[in-house]
This record gives C-alpha cells, structure tokens and sequence, in this order.
C-alpha cells in the first residue's frame, strides 16, 4: 500500500530523518514508535509533502495503481486517498460536529471504505450524541475522534494517525483502540504513530521503532513485545 524508501527530510538546514525505509501492507495497522523527538511526526509531514525539503522515494499504491507520491504536492496526494490526522487535531471550533464532517467530504473511491454520517456516529458514539456541538466546546478526547472522522469524510485508502492515544482520558483511548480495530476490519490501512506500547500492541499488526530519525527496527509486534532491549532503549517503557 506504501512503501517508502530511503526518506530524508529537513527543517531549514537540520537533517531530522535519516534514510527512513518501511512498508504498509494492506489492510494493515504499522505502529511508527520511538521517544518523543525520534521523527514520527516529521516522517508523517514528509510523507504527506508538508516540508521544504525531502529526498526519497514514496509509492502509494491505490486501487491497484501504483503512485509515485515523492514529489507530489499536498493537496495531490490527499486526493489519491492518503488522509492525515496530524498530532495537533485542529477542528472549526465554531463549526458544529456535522458541519467539521460536512466540509471534508471527498467522493467515494473504488475499493476503499465508505463513510456516511450515520457509519461515523456508529464509530464514534460520543460526536452522535453531539452533531449539533461547536467543535470549540468539546473535550480534548472529542475533538480527537471529530478529527479523525473528518478524515474518514475523505473515503481513504490509508490514514496516517499522529498519536491518537496522547493526552486524551483512559476510557477514550480505549474507545480509540476499538475504534482503529474496526477500521481494519473494514479494510482501512493505518499508519499510527504511537509511544505508548500497550495501546500500539491492542491495534497493530508490526512495528516501525525510530530514534533519531533512524529505523532501529521493523519486525511484528510480537517480535517487539519479546525485544527487552530495544524496548529499553528506543521506547518509552
Ligand atoms: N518545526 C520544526 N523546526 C525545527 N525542528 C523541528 C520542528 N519540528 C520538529 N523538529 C525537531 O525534529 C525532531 C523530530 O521531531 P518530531 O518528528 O516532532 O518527533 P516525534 O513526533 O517523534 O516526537 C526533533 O528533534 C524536533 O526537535
Ligand atoms: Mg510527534
């Protein structure tokens, strides 16, 4: 589904990734971990065309056509069906929930998952509970599940999901592991950038572990959960 290879990417004249490789298969959830500052979030904006300046190469393959997304513009490379939550989760805070989903709808797209209002609010029963709230005058939880819904208006092939679990209630991220497993189910393929390792280890099937801006490794979930040491030393644990 992606297969990025040898990605660089730098602030102004600072080298913050270093020859980034991994794939996204389909239908799968990759876990992007590592400590804060490691280069999850650049490696995103890298991915999605967002800095000055990148080298490599990124393929995004869609319906069964390969997309040589390197050096595609932003507003392109969503329209291929690769949307972005970024870590932020910016809403209209003085658009109500249906009208922050109602600006981001994007035409259906073959072989990728639907999204219709009454599917999202099935998804994501809090923003049901809420369609007519200003985005503004809701928790920091909610706010992150309307961003994510809002992408899901998109139709995508693949969402890259920039720390959903991060300062947001327990019960919520809970909501939110649950949430992911049924975008798999339905066939949505998800990059996720996480640091905390129970939650990537309840949604993800591998796991892409960066520190300073360098893949220290890229093996199953499983393997990682086994892997003390590089949990010692990359991870948060
Ligand atoms: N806008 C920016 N300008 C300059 N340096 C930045 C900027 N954003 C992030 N960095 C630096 O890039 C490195 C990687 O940051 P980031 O990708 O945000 O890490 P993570 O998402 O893994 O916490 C860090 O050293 C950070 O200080
Ligand atoms: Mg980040």
């Amino acid at each position: 589904m992606l297969e990025v290879r040898q990605l660089n990417a730098w602030y102004g004249k600072a080298q913050i990734l270093y020859d980034v490789s991994f794939d996204v298969r389909p239908g799968e959830c990759v876990a992007l971990m590592g400590r804060n500052g490691a280069g999850k979030s650049t490696t995103m904006k890298a991915l999605m065309g967002v800095l000055a300046k990148r080298s490599g190469q990124v393929t995004f393959r869609a319906a069964d056509v390969a997309h040589d997304i390197s050096n595609l513009a932003p507003y392109r490379i969503n329209r291929l069906g690769l949307g972005w939550v970024p870590e932020d989760r910016r809403v209209f805070t003085d658009l109500t929930v249906l009208e922050n989903l109602a600006v981001a709808r994007q035409p259906p797209r073959k072989g990728a998952p639907t999204w219709s209002h009454a599917q999202l609010f099935e998804l994501f029963p809090n923003l049901g509970a809420m369609p007519d709230r200003p985005g503004g005058r809701m928790s920091g939880g909610e706010q992150q599940m309307l961003t994510i819904a809002r992408t899901l208006m998109g139709n995508p092939y693949l969402i890259l999901l920039d720390e959903p679990s991060e300062g947001v209630a327990p019960v919520i991220v809970e909501q939110m592991a649950q949430m992911i497993l049924t975008l798999k189910r339905q066939g949505l393929s998800i990059l996720l950038s996480e640091q905390n390792l129970h939650f990537a280890r309840l949604v993800s099937d591998r796991a892409v572990v960066l520190e300073k801006g360098q893949v220290q490794f890229d093996d199953s979930m499983a393997a990682l959960t086994r892997d003390e040491a590089i949990q010692r030393n990359y991870l948060s644990v």
